[in-house]
């Protein structure tokens, strides 16, 4: 997708952070977006981390059984773990990797990051392999930072 095009999500966001006083309804709204604008987007949640746990928050997709992840485990676990973009291109190659629909076939989870504390992440499935790139990084760390600091307005 064009560079513009993802500036463009980012700027939609944006607004829709600054506009959206409640912090769930914001956060089902992001989760809209990205998923609505990015057609190779399967699965979109949110998870904010609550003591050593990943707890599972607004979602577009099938629902998931991973409502609850330890930071011990899944690819989720390690992003949060290492406080890094993990993308991974082959879910089925991957021995972190904890099943949510048999159809995915890669993933990219974002940190949501308040300086160096974890507050979240972003966790995109595709049914396509290798669907993710440095755009959507890019793309993905610049709404988990206005996320964070909508969560940091509000916490
Ligand atoms: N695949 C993730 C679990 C979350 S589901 O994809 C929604 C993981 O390996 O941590």
């Amino acid at each position: 997708m064009k560079t513009e095009m993802l500036q463009t999500v980012v700027a939609n966001v944006e607004d829709t952070l600054t506009s959206e006083p409640d912090l769930s309804r914001a956060m089902e709204r992001v989760v809209a977006i990205l998923k609505r604008e990015m057609p190779s987007y399967t699965w979109v949640g949110i998870y904010l981390l609550e003591g050593d746990e990943l707890v599972l928050g607004p979602f577009l997709g099938k629902p998931s059984p991973h409502t609850r992840i330890p930071l011990a485990r899944g690819i989720c676990g390690a992003a949060a773990t290492g406080k890094q973009t993990i993308i991974v291109d082959d879910v089925n190659a991957d021995p972190r990797y904890l099943a949510c629909s048999l159809e995915t076939r890669s993933e990219i989870v974002v940190p949501i990051m308040s300086g160096s504390r974890v507050l979240g992440e972003i966790d995109v499935d595709s049914d396509r392999p290798a669907a993710f790139h440095a755009e959507d990084k890019t793309m993905l760390e610049a709404v988990a930072s206005l996320l964070a600091t909508k969560l940091e307005r509000t916490q």
